[in-house]
């Protein structure tokens, strides 16, 4: 058997005002210009449905896969995109969201490999902060919560894969 839910941390109807209230602060931060939200797979995926129907200016929506080397052997640069955006970056605000920022390394190498695209403007919006990343260089411009360090699930974040499904964000045995 799997691990079990041990306390619901944000429930459904805390997250659906958060990521109003944050849909919001993103329409205001983007006055003019084209914008392209960005969700990374698989953690963002119920998240970034709901936020873009919280903006209200027109944008686009592409999706990031990367597949990180062994921590390790952390290197900035260590990332490979599995599915690379179709959509043009140069000129644009790009706006990379994340479900939860934990050490940040998933960040820090994609940030300096968007960088090199050429865009408008690049930050980044996460639901979930830890604050616990060391080598982040890039700041969250949006943040949900100040997360608890502890591991997460639901609302598109898994353990194992599994729990992704669940409308509310928990805390695991
Ligand atoms: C999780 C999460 C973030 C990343 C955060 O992704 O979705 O992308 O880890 O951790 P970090 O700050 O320590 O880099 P994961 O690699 O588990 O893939 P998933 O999105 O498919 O669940």
């Amino acid at each position: 058997m799997g691990r079990a839910v041990k306390r619901i941390v944000y429930d459904e109807r805390k997250i659906a005002d958060k990521v109003k209230e944050m849909g919001a602060a993103i329409s205001a931060a983007y006055p003019d210009g084209e914008l392209l939200v960005l969700g990374l797979l698989k953690g963002s995926f119920i998240f970034l449905s709901d936020l873009v129907r919280q903006i209200s200016r027109p944008l686009q929506v592409d999706f990031l896969v990367a597949a990180s080397y062994g921590d390790n052997t952390y290197s900035s640069g260590n990332v490979r995109l599995l599915y690379d955006p179709e959509t043009k970056l140069e000129g644009k605000h790009i706006l990379l969201v994340e479900d939860i920022v934990d050490t940040g390394r998933t960040l820090s190498r994609l940030m300096e490999l968007l960088s090199e695209r050429r865009p408008r403007s690049l930050e980044i919006c996460a639901l979930l902060h830890k604050h616990i990343a060391k080598d982040l260089k890039h700041p969250v411009k949006f943040t949900g919560f100040d997360a608890p360090n502890e591991f997460l699930v639901g609302y598109g974040l898994d353990h194992a894969e599994n729990f992704r499904h669940i409308p509310y964000i928990a805390s695991l045995q």
